[in-house]
């Protein structure tokens, strides 16, 4: 972990040199143009953040409580696939630095480390379960019965990945999972990501089209949420209706989220989509967000926006590259260093404090 990493950047950068250019792709890239990538990152720069003073900010406070669970602060790590590439300590790894700095870890379905392992060396973190429905439905059921048992706290159904979009550099890439590596939840077929397909695409598109499940609807989350015990997120909200019907269909949250902008190009910012999404059932069942958070100003606007807390997917994998379970935990310490400093410089002494009207678009601005 050499260099002085000031911000996330430099956590990419250094990742950049660390890894092998087809992960570096896999891990950067987005669907299509990356139009929606791009706009990840320029859609916070359009908000402008309206900052009060002498408000004596001595003593910040960034604790919350999120589905039951008090949170020391607002981020946590959002699901991402295969973190053994970014570095040996893996999927254990992001979920020990998100245990210690007290926030949440979603493991991936599509983990390198088996779910019962992350468990066991892991036990003091507050780990969530992000699940794909498979076209074989007894595997699914098996995936909910065993994180259930290995105490998970949450079920995150991932809604916006019917099929998998085309993210050209992986196909270009044939990118696909390292021989040494492999998706330890499964055993079978289930487990194997190395077969590109003959009409070019890579790998990861060639097993999610044969092993998801494209049939779903929201009677499927129907049936999820009376099959387990754990409360269920919608993860992939972009629109008020659908958050209507997550909650009609019996969800406790929703992450409003783009998946970083890695299926369907020309989608909203997830930060354009949180405030409709906010306004439909922010009320009622638990908002939260990911897409394109970098800074602490990037929190601080999500929160203002209605979301109650929201996930880093890149930042931790740039953070897990960089040293492992120390890297993660250094790129989460700069984060919420930089959260606090935004905090205290608008004025806000707690979560609590930052509200809506912290937060213009830049065209109120213009006028
Ligand atoms: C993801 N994401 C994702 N989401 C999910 O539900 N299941 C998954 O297995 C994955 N895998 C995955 C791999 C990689 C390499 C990335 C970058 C992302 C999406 C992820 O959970 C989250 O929505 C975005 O990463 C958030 O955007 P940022 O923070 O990366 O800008």
């Amino acid at each position: 972990m050499a260099p002085p990493y000031v911000c996330v950047t430099d956590f990419e950068e250094e990742a950049h040199q660390i890894l092998d250019k087809k992960i570096v792709d896999y891990y950067r890239s987005g669907a299509g143009e990356e139009v929606s990538l791009n706009l990840n990152r320029q859609a916070f720069r359009r908000l402008r953040i309206r900052p009060r003073c002498l408000r004596d900010v001595s003593r910040l406070d960034t604790t919350c409580e999120v589905l039951g669970y008090k949170l020391k602060w607002p981020v946590g790590i959002a699901p991402s696939a295969m973190q053994k590439m970014a570095h040996n300590d893996g999927e254990v790894g992001n979920a020990t630095a998100a245990g210690e700095m007290g926030s949440i870890f979603i493991l991936s379905t599509l983990s390198t480390i088996p779910i019962e392992e992350v468990a066991l060396k892991t036990p003091d973190t507050c780990k969530w379960f992000q699940l794909y429905v498979y076209k074989d439905r007894s595997l699914t059921e098996s995936l909910v019965r065993r994180v259930e048992k290995a105490n998970f706290k949450a079920l995150v159904l991932t809604i916006d990945s019917p099929v998998f979009g085309q993210r050209w550099t992986d196909a270009r890439n044939k990118f696909s999972l390292p021989t040494h590596l492999e998706l330890a939840n499964f055993q079978s077929s289930a487990s194997d990501m190395r077969t590109t397909s003959e009409d070019g695409m890579s790998a990861v598109h060639e097993y999610v089209s044969n092993q998801f499940d494209a049939t779903l609807t929201w009677k499927d989350v129907e049936w999820l949420v009376k099959l387990t015990h754990l409360p269920v997120v919608a993860k992939g909200v972009l629109t008020a209706e659908d958050a209507v019907l997550a909650r009609e269909f019996g969800c406790a949250g929703v992450i409003v989220s783009n998946h970083g902008a890695r299926h369907l190009d020309s989608i909203p910012a997830s930060i354009e989509a949180l405030p409709e999404v906010v306004k439909a059932v922010g009320n009622d069942i638990t908002v939260m967000f990911d897409g394109g958070i970098r800074q602490g100003n990037d929190i601080f606007k999500a929160l203002a926006l209605g979301a109650k807390m929201v996930f880093v997917g890149r930042a931790a994998l740039w953070g897990l590259a960089c040293g492992g379970t120390a890297g993660v935990k250094e790129m989460m310490r700069v984060l919420k260093r930089d959260l606090e400093i935004t905090m205290a410089l608008a004025g806000c002494q707690t979560l609590n404090d930052i509200q809506r009207r912290n937060v213009v678009h830049e065209c109120e601005y213009a006028k």
